[in-house]
């Protein structure tokens, strides 16, 4: 049901239409101690939208930064994602490291990593002196600090890039991941990434890729820390604009499906034919037209009702179920779907900053995973993190020998046989 109609954010234009409503969310991130469980929490009206003029898709309200990157007592930020609970991320980021040496850095060339979480990343990179954080969540970054890498606890803004360009002058390599979609003024951030880019300097962003989430069904990748969802055709608009160019793109597996894009000023560097690739890719899966969306609504309402059947069914059935990773598209999933712990007795998180608190919205308590895998009584653990489902599965054989099942809710909920 199409029913308010906003400015973009992107271009401003009042053809931003909304295309599926989740209804009131809370913040997936903003997992609660025991003792704050009766208190009223933070809710907002998720909702998805599609721009008929600029092609973006976005979030139609995105709630501020400080409604989850929330200071404690000491009055430090703290966020509670950490990149490097998973080694196949951890080999990734390794992999993307050495190509950009390879391709881009020589012995004095500078390298940011923009809301660089626990220094995943740059800790990968040959010469730390080189590399910067800027990360706005304290708590991570000192993590990051711990491993010898230099972070400026702040949010990226053309102010701070201009700052940042006066005391150590201009870099080679930008990187974000997982952050440019969670931008909420744009134009500000790629006046920032222009002004600290070297002349051939290259910005190299990962998100996750707007047709894997289409073609995944992948609704549980819609929340407060995603504004935007990129297609190559969205964002060569958003660039142009900038006076800047994707010059290549690669597809990466992380994250249910990323697209990689290697950005410079205009003319910089020869365009190789992958971003064209992609693009005619977006224009034959319909990655422009608003039907598309709505079909995708239509999607998601089905897969709600079959999750919803899927795990009753079982649990009237006298199964015991508990919950797999405490991932931030599982949050979005149980309270979408309304999964509490009526059917789920715990979630299972090998994130120490987690372990101890309960799940946003529906309250499910996390626990270690040593409880999982000494309960011997689970029918069946749902998978959240399906992103990491290959690593899981590899880890947790014990319990499918032990005849344990692992439920899958994406592209359709099912339960996962050992040969999948
Ligand atoms: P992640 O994939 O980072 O997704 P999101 O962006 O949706 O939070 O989340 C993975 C979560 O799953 C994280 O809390 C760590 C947890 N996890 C485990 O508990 N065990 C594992 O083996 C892996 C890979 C992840």
């Amino acid at each position: 049901m199409i029913d308010i109609k906003k400015e973009c954010r992107i271009c401003h234009s009042s053809e931003l239409t909304q295309f599926h409503s989740f209804g009131e969310m809370p913040i997936v991130n903003a997992y609660l101690k025991k003792q704050d469980l009766e208190k009223p929490e933070y809710k907002y009206p998720l909702a998805v939208g599609f721009c008929r003029d600029c092609k973006m898709v976005q979030l139609m309200i995105m709630p501020p930064y400080d409604t989850y990157i929330i200071p404690d007592e000491n009055g430090k930020t703290h966020y509670s994602y950490v990149s490097s609970t998973s080694q196949r991320m951890v080999q990734h980021f390794n992999e993307l490291a050495k190509e950009v040496e390879r391709r881009f850095l020589d012995n004095s060339s500078k390298v940011v990593d923009i809301g660089g979480n626990d220094g995943i990343l740059l800790k990968t990179y040959k010469k730390r002196e080189n590399v910067l954080n800027i990360e706005p969540s304290d708590n991570v970054a000192d993590v990051a600090r711990a491993s010898g890498i230099e972070s400026v606890s702040d949010f990226f803004s053309e102010g701070l890039a201009r700052r940042l360009v006066k005391e150590k002058g201009k870099f080679k390599v930008i990187h974000t991941n997982n952050v440019f979609l969670n931008i909420a003024n744009m134009d500000d951030f790629l006046k920032g990434i222009n002004h600290m880019l070297e002349d051939k300097g290259v910005f190299i962003s990962e998100d996750p890729y707007l047709l894997d989430i289409l073609s995944n069904k992948a609704y549980d990748q819609i929340y407060e820390a995603h504004g935007c969802f990129f297609s190559i055709s969205s964002l060569s608009r958003l660039f142009e604009k900038h006076n800047m160019e994707i010059f290549d793109a690669e597809h990466q597996w992380v994250h249910g499906g990323s697209m990689r894009i290697y950005v410079s000023k205009k003319g910089r560097y020869d365009i190789t034919g992958r971003p064209l690739g992609y693009l005619e890719r977006e224009k034959e899966r319909g990655i422009e037209s608003l039907e598309s969306f709505l079909d995708f609504s239509n999607d998601i309402r089905e897969n709600r009702g079959e999750m919803r059947g899927l795990l009753k069914g079982l649990k009237m059935a006298g199964k015991r179920l508990v919950g797999y990773g405490a991932a931030a598209k599982g949050v979005m999933v149980q309270n979408y779907c309304k999964i509490g712990p009526d059917i789920l007795d715990y979630i299972s998180d090998s994130t120490p900053e987690k372990q101890g608190m309960f799940t946003p919205g529906m309250h499910i308590p996390i626990v270690h995973p040593d409880i999982f895998h000494e309960d011997k009584e689970v029918d069946y653990a749902v998978l959240f993190p399906w992103n990491h489902a290959r690593e899981i599965i590899e880890k947790e054989r014990d319990f499918f020998k032990r005849g344990g099942k692992f439920i899958v809710h994406l592209p359709h909920p099912r339960i996962l046989e050992l040969e999948d």
